[in-house]
């Protein structure tokens, strides 16, 4: 088997009605904030299954209106994963809150509930004031389970779904839930980087069911100006400039109540976010079909000693498996033009976290799991001939 191309790990799937889209908006009379923002959010929050959803120029813009939003102050504590892009972790900082990392299940990869528990007890009530959990990989983490345990303290519950758009998790009733659906998160956030379900180029998307916190998060986008009259709190006097006698706010009249942001997404941004959407279930088919043969092909391999596996509502961002030699299988290859990537390092070791007193030895799971963890090419476009070629030139590393 010869394959030329370079394979990596994650590719945008962009085609000619993406293309249309995006051209039909550059000639339309909006390049930002138009009508394809709405239809996006809209379109999206249908797709989810929540109330609202906020469009905005990434998925770190989102953490951090986000943890604006539900009052993240200086010197909270707030849980988060290790296992993550450090994203997920440096929205609290942005707020000069602490993060306090707790360790992953080494079977899901996921931030694991007791190592939170053991965090909760330990400290007086009212330490922690959320956690920020991360469908890491598409694998949604049980938020039922996580609910419970954020009301015995009363914590709020950020979901870092960039991973994970139509991914679930079945809850305690036999009912399935979308990630970012809002039902037992406060709000969720997602990315559309290229190497996502959806791909923007840049992206993201705030969802909740909250519509306090909707209002909070729409207001900050937009440096905190607001075009609502009925919430305006200069005079009419004040906005018509000296017009005693106006019984309306000239239309253009606007406030700044807040201190907000630039976190708007383009409009021929959302356009391509439209025309990807309508694919994102075909996608996660795909996805779903190529992490099957993965499976089947190193189950019962000596080599292999942890993989994502076949786990149902799995949305296979990434497809993971643990290995040993992991440095020269890594080197090996790319050696054969397959770009595998390592995902990630833990947050808490980064030199930036350091200094904050983390430490090897921390997060043994984690640190672990980076030791030996390693990402196959995962994408809709990933042929067969693609996926067989890189199993083969595992099982051949192993092997010679
Ligand atoms: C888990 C996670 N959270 C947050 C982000 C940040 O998203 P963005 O790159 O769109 O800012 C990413 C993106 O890579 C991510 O993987």
């Amino acid at each position: 088997m010869k394959i030329n191309k370079p394979i990596p790990y994650g590719r945008q799937y962009i085609t000619e009605d993406d293309i249309h889209a995006v051209k039909e908006t550059l000639l339309s009379d909006y390049l930002t904030q138009g009508p394809k923002i709405r239809e996006f959010e809209q379109k999206f929050a249908d797709y989810i299954g929540c109330k609202y959803a906020v469009a905005v120029s990434n998925g770190t813009a989102a953490l951090h209106l986000s943890t604006l939003a539900l009052g993240v102050e200086p010197d909270d504590k707030v849980i988060c994963t290790s296992i993550t892009f450090s994203a997920s972790a440096n929205c609290v900082r942005y707020c000069d809150g602490e993060v306090v990392f707790a360790d992953i299940d080494p079977d899901t990869y996921l931030l694991d509930i007791n190592s939170i528990r053991k965090l909760l007890e330990a400290a007086p009530k009212g330490t922690y004031k959320g956690i920020i959990p991360v469908d890491f990989a598409g694998r949604a983490v049980n938020l039922e389970q996580f609910r419970q345990l954020a009301d015995e303290y009363g914590l709020w519950i950020l979901e870092d779904s960039c991973h994970a758009p139509g991914g679930f998790f079945t809850d305690s009733k036999g009912r399935q839930h979308l990630c970012g659906n809002g039902q037992y998160a406060e709000l969720a956030i997602f990315s559309f980087h290229p190497v996502k379900h959806i791909a923007c180029g840049e992206g993201g998307m705030i969802t909740t069911n909250d519509e306090v916190l909707y209002k909070k998060v729409l207001l900050s986008r937009t440096h905190g100006i607001t075009k609502d009259s009925q919430t305006y709190q200069n005079s009419i006097e004040f906005a018509t400039g000296g017009y005693a006698d106006e019984k309306e706010y000239p239309g253009w009249y606007m406030e700044m109540q807040e201190l907000g942001y630039n976190y708007r997404l383009t409009d021929f941004q959302a356009a391509l976010g439209v025309s990807q959407l309508k694919r994102a279930d075909n996608g996660l088919a795909r996805r779903r079909e190529i992490a099957e043969r993965y499976y089947e092909a190193f189950s019962g391999k000596p080599y292999i000693y942890g993989q994502s596996g076949v786990v149902e509502g799995h949305a296979y961002h990434l497809y993971i498996i643990e290995v040993e030699d992991r440095l020269n299988l890594y080197k090996y290859l790319r050696e054969h033009n397959i770009f595998a990537q390592i995902h990630y390092i833990p947050v808490h070791l980064m030199p930036y976290y350091r200094q904050f007193g983390y430490k090897e030895g921390d997060l043994p799971y984690a640190e672990n799991y980076y030791q030996h963890c390693i990402s196959l090419p995962m994408f809709p476009t990933l042929t067969d001939e693609e996926q067989k070629f890189v199993i083969k030139t595992i099982d051949r590393f192993y092997n010679e």
